[in-house]
């Protein structure tokens, strides 16, 4: 015979983890957070990418110039030439798959990789091609989390691990389309004049600085900071530290190990937001850690093309195929820095028709 009091604390027992179980359910959906097992995976992957660049770093193969200068068009094949990897950052099928295969075609692998971070949650119809086998270890991702964040740091690693002769880092997503070709964009990323760096023994990614936009005096930025609480972000991040940009960067090599290396602003960045509409913490991660540990190191511009004209809610304006005209390619590369825009976002999908139709004759031709 049981007694009562038994019966009860074994049935207590009993279901609590019928509780964990059923929470999830039970309890109002929450946004997606970076679990322990995720977090600790991703350290793993951050620190193996940190200590091989380290030894890389011994054999002084990037440390300091002119010992190693990297150099376009050299004959002497000692000196490798640099890569630039391409971050494909994708929640979705790559629509513009055809279009980059175009991008990419016939050109050497020697000048560049390609690295895929599809959320492992949709299915998504693996792409041939130059795509092809290059999807990486991935985990689920979701607007307004610091899911965004975490994906883009393991792009990171995973291409700093994988090749030591990638240098510059190129976020991408799945809506992002060329402005030019291939040989434009790695001409003109490096071929910068020696000149510009007033260090006497300058360092390769102060000559070739990364690309990424970093504003200080944008008119949401009180709401974005306070999106996890008035207080959250103190001490690490003071307001007057605070900055936004494109979440669509092209890094180079040194800031690329900065980022995986960083645990301080990830602390904070990795907090929930309490307020969703103001919650875009892959806008404010990437330009806050650059603009505080290496503004010099950093153009403050993005070469990625965005219109935010008549936006709504935190979409940018989607291009149409009606709107797909080689004149748009033209507007599109304006800047109002030295470069001219590489790339271009957001398209929707049925646009891959007119941009394939005009890919030599306007968007691959300059
Ligand atoms: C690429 O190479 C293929 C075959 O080697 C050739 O048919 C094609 O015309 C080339 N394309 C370009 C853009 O050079
Ligand atoms: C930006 O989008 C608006 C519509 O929201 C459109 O009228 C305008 O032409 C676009 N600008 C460019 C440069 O495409
Ligand atoms: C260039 O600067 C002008 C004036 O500040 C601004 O109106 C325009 O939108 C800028 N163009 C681009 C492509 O950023």
């Amino acid at each position: 015979m049981f007694n009562t009091p038994f019966v009860l604390s074994f049935a207590l027992l009993l279901s609590f983890p019928l509780l964990f179980l059923l929470a999830p359910r039970i309890l109002p959906p929450k946004h997606v957070q970076i679990s322990l097992p995720d977090e600790l995976d991703d350290l793993a992957l951050f620190r193996r990418a940190s200590l091989a660049s380290l030894h890389l770093a011994n054999d002084n193969h990037y440390s300091r110039l002119p010992r190693h200068h990297i150099r376009l068009g050299s004959t002497n094949p000692s000196l490798a030439k640099p890569k630039i990897a391409f971050l494909f950052l994708t929640n979705s099928d790559l629509h513009f798959a055809p279009l980059w295969e175009k991008f990419f075609a016939n050109r050497s692998s020697n000048l560049y990789n390609i690295y895929i971070h599809a959320d492992p949650s949709v299915k998504i119809n693996p792409p041939g091609g130059v795509f092809e086998g290059r999807f990486i270890p991935a985990k689920k991702t979701e607007r307004a989390s610091p899911t965004l964040i975490a994906a883009a740091r393991r792009l990171l690693a995973t291409a700093l691990l994988d090749d030591p002769l990638n240098f510059y880092f190129a976020l991408i997503s799945q809506h992002c389309i060329p402005l030019h070709s291939f040989d434009f964009v790695y001409h003109s990323l490096f071929t910068k004049p020696l000149s510009e760096s007033s260090d006497s023994a300058p360092t390769l990614s102060r000559i070739y600085r990364s690309y990424i936009e970093i504003l200080s005096d944008e008119p949401q930025l009180w709401d974005r900071y306070v999106a996890r609480g008035e207080d959250a972000m103190h001490p690490e991040v003071p307001f007057d530290r605070f900055r936004i940009g494109s979440q669509f960067f092209i890094l180079n090599r040194e800031h690329a190990l900065l980022v995986i290396r960083e645990r301080r602003l990830w602390r904070k960045f990795r907090l929930p937001c309490l307020n969703v509409h103001s919650c875009y913490p892959e806008e404010h991660y990437f330009p806050t850690l650059l603009s505080m540990e290496d503004p010099g190191g950093a153009t403050h511009y993005t070469l990625t093309r965005v219109n935010w004209t008549g936006s709504t809610d935190g979409h940018p304006h989607t291009y149409r195929p009606v709107e797909v005209w080689p004149q748009l390619i033209q507007e599109l590369r304006v800047s109002n820095s030295t470069y001219s825009f590489m790339f271009a976002r957001k398209f929707s999908p049925d646009c891959l028709t007119p941009l394939l139709d005009m890919a030599e004759k306007v968007i691959f031709r300059d």
